[in-house]
C-alpha cells in the first residue's frame, strides 16, 4: 500500500464493485491513473460502469475490493469529515447544467461561495465576474436561466463548478444531447479550462470526436475492465474488438479518426 507519486492526482487500484449481492459485477479490477493537471476522458459502452467509477473517485461509493487514492489520500482511511474536506476539492459539471431556475446567472455562480465561504459582497462579485469573464461571458449577469441559450447555461454551470477553484473537475457527459454548435462551445470551454487553469479534469463521455480532440489520456472501459489507456492517437489505432465497434458505431467518430490520421 504505497502512496501514488505526486504527479498522480487520482488512482484506482484493482477496484472491484458489485451490486445486488454480487450478482451484478460492474467493476472487475479497474486500474486507472489520472495524472495531475491533465485531461482524461473515460469512454465505453452504456452501462459499463463509467458513472460508477466516477462515484468511487468522489467517495460516494466504496469499492468491495481495491484502493482509491485522491490527492495522496487513501479514501478508505478517511473519517467522514476528512472525506467531506477532500470532496471540497472537486468541482462537478452535470449533464444538464442543473442551474437554479429562480436565481440569476450571478446568483447561480455565487451560490457555492455563499454556501461554503465567508466572503464580503465585493469579494463575491469579484470572483463571480472573474470566472464568468474567463469563460467569455460578459454581463449583465442578472438574467435568469430560461432567458439565455443552452450554450450559455452550460457556461454558467461550468462557472459554478470552478468558482471555488477546485483541484479536480469532473464532467459527466457534458455534451450528450446537445446540438452540434453547443457541443462545440462546450468543447471549447473544456479546452480553455484545461489551458488556463492547472486542473485535473475527468470527463465521462460518449463523444468520440471531443475525446480525440481534447484528451491527454483516453481510458476505455469494457465489461468491468480497462481495456485501453493511452493517447488519442493510439486509441484510434487500437485493435481491440470492443473499441473498434465503439469507434465504427459513430460516423462522426469515423471523420474524427480521419482527422486524427491526417494529423498523426
Ligand atoms: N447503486 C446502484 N445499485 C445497483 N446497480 C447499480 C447502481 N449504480 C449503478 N448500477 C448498475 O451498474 C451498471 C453501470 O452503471 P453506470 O451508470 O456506471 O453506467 P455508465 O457506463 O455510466 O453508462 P451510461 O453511458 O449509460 O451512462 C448499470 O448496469 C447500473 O444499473
Ligand atoms: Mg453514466
Amino acid at each position: 500500500m504505497t502512496q501514488p507519486n505526486e504527479s498522480i492526482a487520482v488512482e484506482l487500484r484493482s477496484v472491484h464493485k458489485s451490486f445486488r449481492e454480487g450478482r451484478d459485477k460492474i467493476l472487475r479490477g479497474v486500474d486507472i491513473q489520472f495524472p495531475r493537471g491533465k485531461l482524461t476522458y473515460i469512454l465505453g459502452p452504456s452501462g459499463t460502469g463509467k458513472s460508477v467509477t466516477l462515484k468511487h473517485v468522489l467517495g460516494l461509493l466504496s469499492p468491495d475490493q481495491g484502493e482509491i487514492w485522491v490527492l495522496g489520500k487513501l479514501l478508505a482511511e478517511l473519517s467522514s469529515s476528512e472525506l467531506n474536506q477532500l470532496q471540497e476539492k472537486f468541482g462537478m459539471v452535470f449533464q444538464n447544467a442543473a442551474l437554479f431556475d429562480g436565481m440569476t446567472i450571478f446568483e447561480n455562480v455565487a451560490f457555492p461561495l455563499r454556501e461554503h465561504e465567508k466572503l464580503s459582497e465585493e469579494e463575491i462579485t469579484r470572483k463571480v465576474e472573474e470566472v464568468l469573464k474567463s469563460l467569455d461571458m460578459d454581463g449583465p449577469y442578472d438574467k435568469y436561466p430560461n432567458e439565455i441559450s443552452g450554450g450559455m447555461r452550460k457556461r454558467v454551470g461550468i462557472a459554478r463548478a470552478i468558482v471555488r477553484k477546485p483541484e479536480i473537475l469532473l464532467y459527466d457527459e457534458p455534451t450528450t444531447g446537445l446540438d452540434p454548435a453547443t457541443r462545440m462551445t462546450v468543447d471549447n470551454i473544456i479546452e480553455k479550462i484545461k489551458t488556463n487553469f492547472s486542473l485535473t479534469s475527468i470527463v465521462i463521455s460518449h463523444d468520440i470526436p471531443s475525446a480525440l480532440r481534447l484528451a491527454d489520456q483516453i481510458v476505455f472501459l469494457s465489461e468491468g475492465h480497462v481495456v485501453f489507456s493511452g493517447r488519442p492517437q493510439e486509441f484510434v489505432h487500437s485493435k481491440h474488438e470492443g473499441i473498434r465497434k465503439f469507434l465504427d458505431s459513430d460516423l462522426l467518430a469515423y471523420q474524427a479518426l480521419k482527422m486524427a490520421d491526417a494529423g498523426a
